[in-house]
């Protein structure tokens, strides 16, 4: 098992019944790039009881903060929704991860395509200044089934557009197009028949999906991941074939069943 850290809880936001996200202070030899999951956990039984965490926080923050579903019988989620400021959590010291930057071949626009907490990884891919170097578009397309699911979509909206350092170099490259599946919301429907019907891209006024320019990271579950990847490789994307080489796009599942 990797080396464990214990960092301290420094605040804790309900988005909803079954969504959470928190902060926790960042151990200073703590490096990682935009996009990776550490393991996080509680001690159970008198052992560390771990999961797979992508870590929402970019990397130039001081913090770490992790976004989390609630399940009321899952062995760590239903304590870690009992975190309150000051509460010690477990933190594993080597984050890793698929979901890079420089496993995508160059590229003109990027897609992050996310469902539920498969936002976590983008949030921090998205405050990472390097992003805007290596594209002149970044399009965040998060899917969830309710509106109330949308986490960080305020700030997304309202706070990210004014932030102090990053406002300047996002400008108008990133576009923030959040999808809801099964309640009446401004865009509707999935990822995989937003992309097969070519709504939206209509609708973000960029051309259809093209693997000359186009690259992707998918982030989501496991039935999203395997009809997404499916669609990219008839319309000529290559997958990433493993960490370190390059590819049209990346995939992870999101950490969702615990
Ligand atoms: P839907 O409401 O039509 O099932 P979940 O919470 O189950 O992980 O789902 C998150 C979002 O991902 C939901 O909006 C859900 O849509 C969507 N989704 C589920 N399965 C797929 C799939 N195979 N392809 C694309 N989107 C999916």
């Amino acid at each position: 098992m990797a080396a464990l850290g214990t960092e301290s809880v420094i605040s804790v936001h309900h988005w909803n019944d079954t969504l959470f996200s928190f902060r926790t202070t960042r151990d200073q030899s703590l490096r990682f790039e935009n996009g990776h999951f550490v393991m996080i956990g509680l001690p159970v039984d008198g052992k560390p009881l771990l999961r797979a965490y992508s870590i929402v926080s970019a990397n130039h923050e001081e913090y770490l903060e992790f976004l989390s579903i609630k399940v009321q019988d899952g062995p760590l989620t239903s304590r870690l929704q009992h975190l309150k400021e000051g509460d010690s959590l477990f933190v594993s010291r080597k984050p890793v991860g698929t979901l890079v930057m420089h496993d995508l071949n160059p590229g003109k626009n990027l897609y992050l395509f996310g469902t539920g907490t498969g936002l976590a990884p983008f949030m921090s891919i998205i405050r990472d200044p390097e992003t805007y170097e290596l594209f002149e578009k970044v399009v965040l397309v998060h899917c969830v089934r309710e509106v109330s699911e949308l986490a960080y979509h305020d700030y997304l909206t309202s706070e990210l557009p004014g932030h102090e350092f990053l406002a300047e170099i996002i400008g108008d490259k990133l576009i923030y197009y959040p999808t809801v599946t099964r309640e009446p919301f401004r865009n509707q429907g999935r990822i995989t028949t937003l992309v097969e019907t070519g709504q939206l891209t209509k609708d973000i006024g960029l051309p259809p999906l093209n693997p000359e320019t186009d690259r992707a990271m998918l982030c989501g579950s496991p039935a999203m991941l395997k009809d997404l990847t499916a669609m990219l490789d008839t319309l000529g994307f290559t997958a990433s074939p493993h960490q370190g080489e390059r590819g049209d796009y990346v995939i992870e599942r999101a950490f969702v069943e615990q």
